[in-house]
């Protein structure tokens, strides 16, 4: 139905936060509920700054069909060594820079798994990491 797809540069808080924005709108243009959006919002947002604090740069991909959204990610580097770590609340390697604009709070991952129906996160070291979420359209 709806096909899009974003590249994200790692570091690029400048532009932080543009993809999950467009996401946002493109999904409001299509009438998607306040829940449902929400839901989704939260986790591109997540997974939009991951990529840019903790990756060398990578892909964001929003699928829109009647009945479930998708959002997906793909990134180059390091790769995460140990996902399950990484997913426990509280988590987190981010660097003094995304520290003093406020992330590293270790909440990202559990935050984007609480609001999926489905999520799976794959991770390779030193090659990178895939997330792939979906949410039934309430
Ligand atoms: N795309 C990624 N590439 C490499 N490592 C990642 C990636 N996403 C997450 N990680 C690792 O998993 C940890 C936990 O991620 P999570 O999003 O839960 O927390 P955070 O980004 O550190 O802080 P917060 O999201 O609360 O600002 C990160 O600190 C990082 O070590
Ligand atoms: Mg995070």
């Amino acid at each position: 139905m709806v096909h899009a797809e974003y590249d994200i540069q790692k570091g690029a808080y400048n532009s932080a936060g543009e993809a999950s924005a467009d996401i946002k709108r493109k999904l409001q243009q299509l009438g998607i509920s306040p829940v449902t959006l929400r839901r989704v919002a939260v986790s591109s947002y997540e997974m939009e700054m991951n990529i840019i604090i903790h990756s060398l740069g990578g892909t964001m991909g929003l699928c829109v069909d009647k009945d479930w959204i998708t959002l997906s990610s793909k990134d180059q580097g390091p790769g995460i060594e140990d996902v399950e770590l990484a997913m426990s609340e509280g988590y987190s390697t981010a660097d003094d820079d995304a520290r003093s604009m406020g992330f590293g709070a270790g909440m990202g991952l559990p935050n984007m798994k609480r609001n999926a129906d489905d999520f799976r996160i794959t991770s390779q070291l030193g090659e990178g990491t895939q997330i792939t979420i979906t949410f039934k359209v309430m």
